[in-house]
């Protein structure tokens, strides 16, 4: 039930224009948005998540980095790794706007919990 109702929820609050419904659907990223997010990992960063990482969802295989199916990394952990790289994982601060990496973040948090 919860599965199928957000999705419909977020597109219907979209077409209405309701600014409310942001925050009432806070975390449950709509189709665009989840779209964005996955070409943003997949090829538009640059270097692409999908190099270093596994993530399914991506049909990314990459062995670099933590495995992000197993990893499950909440939103704040996804920005931190973005703005701040390590490792072999470079900053993404200066590539990415904001908006990009709240988008790849979304996604990568949607991607990897249940939903
Ligand atoms: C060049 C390889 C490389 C690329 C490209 C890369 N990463 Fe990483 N990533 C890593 C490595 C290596 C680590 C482990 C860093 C460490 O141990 O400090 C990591 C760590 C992470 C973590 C875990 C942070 C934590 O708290 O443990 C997340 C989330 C993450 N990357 C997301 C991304 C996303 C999203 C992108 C694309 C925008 C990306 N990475 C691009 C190599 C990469």
């Amino acid at each position: 039930m919860r599965l199928k109702a957000w999705p419909g929820l977020a597109a219907l609050c979209g077409a209405l224009g309701l600014a409310a419904c942001g925050a009432a659907f806070a975390g449950a990223p709509d189709a665009a948005r989840l779209e964005e997010g996955r070409a943003l990992f997949q090829k538009k960063a640059v270097p692409a998540c999908a190099v270093c990482h596994t993530l399914q969802d991506a049909q990314a295989t990459g062995p670099i980095g933590p495995d992000l199916d197993e990893l499950q990394p909440d939103r704040d952990q996804v920005l931190a790794a973005l703005r701040d790289g390590g490792g072999a994982m470079p900053s993404f601060a200066e590539t990415l706007t904001q908006d990009q990496r709240e988008t790849v973040a979304d996604y990568v948090v949607w991607a990897t919990h249940p939903h």
